[in-house]
């Protein structure tokens, strides 16, 4: 860590993420070489809401398990206010599309988890969790177990889980994937809430370009491994019907849905993603 990012706490004199010219290339079990990401550099800012949009297969996941820590790129460098990733760590929380919860704790143990590994104080830790459950909406099921609770349930436990270690930055991959229109509007609303009060910097993949509409402050188009596309949304959320068919909304709509057929065009032509995302 340098003297600037620990004389200031919220590390805000550096970006919250930064890819410099970052290649991840994996050899398959046949010998090739597959690049998912391509020379991808990358500033995002603190408190920023970043979209991911791209064809299946094209390293949106790459990306977050970079960010995260996961997997090493085999070139460039990632940061996270300004320190070098070397692996995961409590300052960057991740959603999975599949259920992060432990199944043999109960809703509050869930929530509280990260904290108690942490070693926060028991006291401490009860009111941080009871705020998130309230926050979420799950305090009546505080004691349940994850079995017992519906799919946009847990999925809101676990957004509870991960806001409660009060993460710098977010990493959501297809965290709503199968949820009603209901769920999902309330889970982003809650998404919405608790991003407001903490400032912090969420990465979100998603297919669904509604979504990223309603949400982010920026999306990027990721293309072979490559932000092919990045457009800027300074709109307030929560974002109603009637902002969403705004000009300003109807134009990124237009020039992002372009971008994607454009690439699904090259994929089609290629004959599939490997075509496409195969280099080296
Ligand atoms: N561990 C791995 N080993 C080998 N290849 C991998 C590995 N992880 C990902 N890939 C390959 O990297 C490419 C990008 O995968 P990635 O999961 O990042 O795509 P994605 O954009 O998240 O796709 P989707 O929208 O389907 O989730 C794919 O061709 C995939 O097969
Ligand atoms: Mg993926």
């Amino acid at each position: 860590m340098t003297p600037e990012s620990q004389a200031d706490p919220h590390h805000r004199l550096y970006p919250a993420v930064e890819l410099r010219g970052v290649t991840k290339t994996f050899t398959l079990a046949s010998g090739e070489k597959l690049t998912a990401v391509n020379d991808l550099t990358l500033t995002v800012e603190p408190g920023e809401f970043v979209c991911v949009l791209g064809p299946s297969g094209h390293g949106k996941s790459t990306l977050m398990n970079l960010i995260a820590g996961f997997i090493e790129p085999t070139g460039g460098e990632v940061l996270t206010h300004g320190d070098r990733v070397t692996g995961p760590g409590p300052d960057r929380g991740v959603i999975f599309q599949r259920d992060t919860l432990f199944l043999w704790k109960r809703v509050a143990d869930n929530v509280g988890y990260g904290l108690k590994s942490r070693g926060v104080p028991k006291a401490e830790r009860e009111e941080i969790v009871a705020r998130y459950l309230d926050i979420v909406g799950l305090t009546r099921f505080a004691k349940a177990w994850p079995k017992q609770l519906s799919g946009g349930m847990r999925r809101r436990a676990a957004i509870a889980a991960v806001f409660a270690n009060e993460p710098d930055v977010l990493l959501m991959d297809e965290p709503f994937v199968g949820l009603d229109f209901a769920r999902r509007a309330v889970l982003h609303q809650v998404l919405i809430e608790l991003w407001s009060r903490a400032n912090n910097t969420i990465f979100f993949v998603t297919h669904d370009l509604d979504e990223a509409l309603a949400l982010a402050s920026r999306i990027l188009v990721v293309v072979n491994g490559k932000v092919m596309h990045e457009a800027r949304l300074d709109l307030p959320r929560p974002r109603d019907a009637e902002a969403l068919l705004s000009p300003e909304v109807n134009a990124v709509r237009l020039a992002v849905l372009e971008e994607l057929e454009a690439a699904m065009a090259d994929v089609d032509e290629a004959g599939g993603q490997f075509a496409a995302a195969a280099s080296a």
